[in-house]
């Protein structure tokens, strides 16, 4: 039997969103179409996906199979991907996300999020590389001068064609959000940003709960995608390694404290403490133990003496503040 998930409504079209989806990035594609396939299985409805992570096609792979067993009907999905900072220029995004589509052997995205600004590279062609990722040959982003309202146009666009239900944004601060509201002629219905106990970025969410905007939150768990158990460091590619300055959140003693109170585990209460807020969470897992531990996280109530006790944890500290965004790496195409 398949765990349900609650729902949120979002403010543009109506559409009910799931308050727990999976994240699909680095979830290695030997394994992707299965894992896609498992999560339906045990209850997701929602996956988070985007052509960097270069796992689409994969997951398309398991998305069919589920369908194709009747295990699950389009129309119960809800399936979000992204448009890459390579694809800024308006005339790509329709290419692009076509391509996309057909990765996940779908018609339409539920939700397309604009990926990362103001980061915007120049196109690359998907024949020569992809995922196009973020450096060109000589370890250099290009910048294009694709302005944003341009690139919004084109996904709003996307919304026209049918290819997408819902258009978001990410990593975007109060500024930028507040720039799109003057222009948006379809305002959007996410936005998604990093978030954990470690960085609740309470005025971005007040900011976007006065606009209507939902937020869906990610890396959840805080610094666990970066560090192994032993705090051994891994993800030096895009260098953060501020992630090894702070504790694991799984075995924080304030979260182990609230987790032996209800009897759960520490990250079904790093979970839990997004969704009794109304914010949407997309926890990776490629193990299906943890699949349903993390559908699982939304039965239970967190006192609110539990949520200050977890709001106290903020420091403000960002993994996703990457050298990647150091000036010194770019140039002007
Ligand atoms: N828009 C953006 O810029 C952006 C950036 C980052 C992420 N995202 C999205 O957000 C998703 C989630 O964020 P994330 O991948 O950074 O981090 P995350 O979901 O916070 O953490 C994933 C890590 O936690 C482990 N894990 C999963 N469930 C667990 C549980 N119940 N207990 C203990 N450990 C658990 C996973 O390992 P196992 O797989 O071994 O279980 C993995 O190492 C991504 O997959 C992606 O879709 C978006």
């Amino acid at each position: 039997m398949s765990i349900k998930t609650p729902t949120v409504k979002l403010s543009t079209t109506n559409d009910e969103m799931p308050l727990v989806g999976m994240g699909m990035w680095k979830v290695p594609n030997e394994v992707c179409a299965n894992t896609v396939y498992e999560a339906i299985k045990a209850g997701f409805r929602m996956f988070d996906s985007s052509s960097d992570y270069g796992n689409e096609k994969e997951s398309g792979e398991g998305l069919r199979r589920a369908l194709d067993e009747g295990l699950v009907k389009r129309e119960e999905l809800f399936i979000v991907s992204k448009l890459w900072n390579t694809y800024k220029q308006p005339e790509q995004a329709e290419i692009q996300i076509r391509r996309q589509l057909q990765d996940w052997q779908t018609e339409y995205f539920d939700l397309l999020i604009m990926s990362i600004a103001p980061r915007m590279s120049v196109t690359v062609d998907p024949a020569v590389s992809y995922p196009p990722g973020w450096f060109n040959a000589e370890g250099k982003i290009e910048l294009d001068r694709a302005p944003l309202h341009k690139t919004w146009a084109a996904m709003e666009k996307l919304v026209s064609l049918k290819l997408a239900k819902n258009i978001g944004v990410c990593n975007f601060g109060g500024q930028l959000l507040a720039d799109l509201m003057t222009y948006a002629e379809i305002p959007p219905a996410v936005c998604q940003i990093e978030s954990h106990a470690y960085l609740r970025q309470q005025d971005l969410v007040e900011l976007c709960e006065a606009y209507g905007i939902r937020i869906m939150a990610f890396s959840t768990f805080g610094p666990a995608r970066y560090v192994l158990p032993r705090r051994r460091f891994v993800w030096l590619e895009l260098g953060v390694p501020s992630a090894t300055q702070v504790d694991s959140l799984l075995t924080h003693p304030v979260i182990t404290k609230i987790a032996e109170a209800h009897h759960v585990t520490t990250g079904q209460v790093l979970l839990r403490w997004f969704t009794q807020r109304n914010i949407v969470v997309i926890p990776k897992t490629i193990k299906p133990e943890r699949m349903v531990e993390n559908l699982k996280s939304s039965t239970f109530d967190l006192t609110e003496e539990d949520i200050e006790a977890i709001n106290g944890l903020d420091k403000g500290f960002r993994m996703g503040n990457t050298k990647v965004f150091d000036p010194r790496l770019a140039i002007y195409a």
